[in-house]
């Protein structure tokens, strides 16, 4: 393995291996494998869970880690090419990143959507004009689109669990206050169709996925044997539902316009995932999301609390899915 941005760049088997390489790491632990190696860490968001998990998971393989999160501690990093810099940025990132992967064996870097333009977030931009800029092994953290360490732990969990491969996964749409982007539901989506599973996009008027994305995830479920819909029909699409993926995301009729998508959602805060959306689901129906999660806006608390919720397993294993990506890319 040279990099790790997208679960698209692996085949099926190879993902299967790396979930197995995972498992096996997780009951017999290699603390020396990557004893003198260094991954670094280039948050331009907040993290909890991948900027923990990362640093644990280097920590458990015997090698360390660096963070820089600019303008926290560092200087505040300009990824537009031709900016004339004479506000905050104090460092353009065509200087940064090849200091920064000097400095380490692989580098890591979570850098969002800019929310203002579908075109170029579905173009990866931002993430793209870092990624050109060093030739170490590189791990995206989370882009404008995608989440593979995300959508790779979200796998395990529901090899853990059981999950039939060819189970019904439904991923429902939530409210927030306000536009979330769009990489975790496009990357868990892409990841249920490449398991093979029964796909459906649940969701409001406005709030469709773009079209790239599900043709994305519909050639993943033609090659997995996986189908994909969607929908705005919720009981229709939770009949026998497995899984109850929640995800909040913006709306993509109206992509960077505030306004627009806050006059969109006004009306849907009924879409906070309560006992009642389980009438119609198979009776063992887990409810699986990323983190962070608002409590009794897109989940209520009696979900989140109750033994349908797997989200702190999907937690967890961000840091077993991790460490064997880590073993794979590092160890010599
Ligand atoms: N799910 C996830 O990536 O969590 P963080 O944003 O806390 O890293």
């Amino acid at each position: 393995m040279k990099h790790f941005l997208d679960l698209a760049d692996f085949s099926r088997e190879e993902l299967l291996s790396l979930l197995e390489l995972a498992r096996r790491l997780e009951k017999q632990p290699e603390p020396r494998a990557l004893a003198g190696k260094i991954l670094g860490l280039l948050f331009f968001n907040p993290s909890l869970r991948t900027l923990a998990s990362f640093q644990a998971a280097m920590a458990r393989l015997g090698g360390n880690s660096f963070v820089i999160n600019p303008g926290h501690g560092s200087w505040v990093l300009e990824t537009r090419r031709g900016a004339v810099m004479d506000g905050a940025a104090a460092e353009h990132v065509r200087e940064a990143i090849p200091a920064l992967a000097s400095y380490c064996d692989a580098l890591g870097i979570r850098v969002f959507a800019e929310g203002r333009d579908l075109a170029s977030d579905l173009a990866e931009t931002a993430f793209n004009a870092m990624a050109e800029l060093t030739e170490k092994p590189l791990i995206n953290l989370e882009s404008a689109l995608n989440h593979p360490c995300q959508a790779l732990a979200d796998w395990k969990t529901m090899d853990d669990l059981a999950v039939p491969r060819a189970g019904r996964f439904v991923l429902s749409w939530a409210w927030h206050p306000r536009a979330l982007p769009l990489a975790v539901p496009a990357a868990a989506v892409h990841m249920a169709a490449l398991r093979g599973m029964e796909v459906i996009v649940l969701r409001p008027e406005g709030f469709a996925l773009p079209e790239p994305v599900m043709e994305r995830a519909r050639r993943a479920a033609a090659h997995s044997g996986g189908t994909l819909r969607e929908t705005s029909d919720r009981d229709e699409a939770l009949a026998g539902a497995d899984i109850l993926y929640v995800k909040e995301w913006g709306a993509t009729a109206c992509y960077g316009d505030t306004a627009a998508d806050a006059k969109l959602r006004s009306t849907l805060a009924g879409w906070c995932v309560r006992n009642d959306w389980f009438a119609r689901t198979k009776a063992e129906c887990r409810v699986m999301h990323c983190l962070p999660v608002r409590r009794n806006t897109a989940i209520a608390d009696e979900v989140l609390d109750g033994a349908r919720s797997v989200v702190q397993r999907e937690a967890a294993n961000r840091l077993t899915v991790q460490t064997a990506v880590l073993h794979q890319l590092l160890k010599s």
